[in-house]
């Protein structure tokens, strides 16, 4: 969802940005940038690493980064969508493919609801789903469950690392959406949701599973 379907990248950076400037700790883009796909538990963890964080502490800086995200994403809207996200889910559903929300945000379905895509998804998989995050497939693993689903015929479309890594452990093809730099890894690279050439990556998924077979 954060980076593919809306930028809350960016709110994240926000919220995190105001974290560290008042627990004095330091924190850029870069960092930032690290943190995609990760669990808001993971997030903090590299961001105080410099830090011993016992459990109240470690509670006590997550709810008060959520708190900043979360008054930066009330104003949201379908407005925020990214370009091309509703063009694809239409064409999912028009050809009949499921499709499964898998993300590692505990602010899943509040974010969905804000853009207004709720009723495009069979199932909804999100940061209260699994305990273990991306990068273990076990995410992506109880989006394919919950749509009774095998793996290996599951397609994620993923931003980050993370979850490329994760999407792989769960013997899934991936797209990679974003540069090559960061979604290199991932079995097929578009710079964007709206560049993505949903005939090319079946076709070619098809071939390679014909050969598997022969
Ligand atoms: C997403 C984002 C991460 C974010 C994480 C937790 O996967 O890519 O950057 O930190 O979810 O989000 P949450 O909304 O639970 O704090």
């Amino acid at each position: 969802m954060d980076g593919v379907l809306t930028d809350t990248v960016e709110l994240h950076y926000q919220s995190f940005k105001k974290l560290a400037m008042e627990e004095k700790v330091p924190f850029n883009r870069e960092i930032n940038e690290q943190l995609r796909g990760l669990s808001r538990e993971d997030s903090l963890a590299l961001v105080f690493k410099d830090r011993v964080l016992e459990q109240p502490e470690l509670q006590r800086l997550m709810v008060k980064k959520n708190k900043y995200f979360l008054e930066l994403a009330a104003s949201m809207t379908s407005k925020d969508l990214a370009l091309g996200v509703t063009d694809l889910l239409e064409l999912l559903k028009r050809r009949n493919i499921k499709i499964a929300l898998a993300s590692s945000s505990k602010n899943t379905k509040f974010i969905i609801q804000k853009l207004g895509i709720e009723s495009y998804f069979n199932s909804i998989s999100d940061g209260y789903s699994v305990r273990q995050a991306k990068p273990a497939p076990d995410l992506f693993l109880h989006a394919a469950g919950s749509l009774n689903i095998t793996p290996n015929a599951c397609i994620v479309v993923e931003d980050a690392a993370a979850g490329i890594e994760a999407a792989h452990a769960a013997k899934m093809i991936v797209i990679g959406i974003g540069p090559e730099k960061r979604v290199g890894n991932a079995d097929f690279i578009f710079p964007s949701i709206n560049t993505v050439d949903l005939d090319y990556v079946l076709n070619e998924v098809h071939k390679k599973s014909a050969v598997k077979e022969s």
